[in-house]
């Protein structure tokens, strides 16, 4: 039973072959072993703050100061909710779910990785529906954005298998050179509309959270 002043720890979202859950220092290591087996090809960059370059000793304590910061920091108008996501009781990656002025935008983002030995198994779907599932149909959200470079093949699909529609580009130079971000926006009518081709989550221990969230 995960102590009362941080209930997160009690949210749990299954789904037909992965649960996701909000990391505990315990679980640490094997997401830091995760990063460390590899997340993508070293010749391209998915993301846009480019941490995966980082020495792997280094990257470790700063993946762990990441993720302690994201429960420091934690307030119901703005929150990052990281989720380790487990295959067969063994962490394959995370799922992050975070918004900005939530209970009056009610717009959630999301951002995600697998090790790569998970990748190209529908995972990355899976776990993207869970969330989406929880931010609109338990946590109120109308909108979730999401975007991810034009040559991050697996990413964009992802968002376009889901029903998200792009909407506009930018760019971001994550290793010093220009590279196109695509947006892209679901509302929660489409996600309704779509969510019965989709599979679905199993949630549990949210109660307890659902102040956090304001
Ligand atoms: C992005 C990521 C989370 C996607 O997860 P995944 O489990 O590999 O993807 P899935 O197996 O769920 O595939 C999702 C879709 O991508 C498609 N896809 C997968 N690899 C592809 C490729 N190389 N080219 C084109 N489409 C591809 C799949 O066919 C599927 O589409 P569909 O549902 O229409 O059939 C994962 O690949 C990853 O961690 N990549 C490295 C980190 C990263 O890019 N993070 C996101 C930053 S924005």
């Amino acid at each position: 039973m995960a102590p009362s002043y941080w209930p997160l720890f009690n949210l749990v979202l299954r789904t037909p072959r992965l649960s996701l859950r909000p990391p505990t220092d315990d679980d640490f290591p094997q997401l830091i072993q995760a990063i460390d087996a590899g997340i993508h090809d070293p010749q391209m960059m998915p993301f846009s703050m480019p941490w995966t370059d980082t020495e792997p000793g280094a990257r470790g304590q700063q993946a762990a100061q990441f993720w302690w910061r994201q429960r420091a920091e934690w307030s119901s108008n703005e929150w990052h909710l990281v989720f380790a996501v487990f295959h067969d009781d063994v962490v394959v990656g995370a799922q992050g779910l975070f918004a900005k002025h939530f209970p009056v935008l009610k717009e959630v983002q999301t951002g995600s990785w697998l090790t790569q030995c998970a990748q190209g198994q529908g995972f990355g779907k899976e776990m993207r529906a869970a969330v989406l599932q929880l931010a609109f149909e338990e946590l109120g959200a109308e909108i979730a954005r999401s975007a991810a470079f034009i040559d991050n093949m697996p990413s964009l699909a992802v968002s376009r298998s889901i029903g998200y529609r792009d909407n506009g580009r930018y760019r971001e130079a994550p290793r010093g050179t220009p590279n196109t971000m695509i947006n892209f926006e679901l509302t929660r009518d489409e996600w309704l509309a779509r969510r019965g081709e989709l599979s679905r989550a199993h949630v549990s221990g949210l109660d307890g959270c659902l102040s956090m969230f304001g």
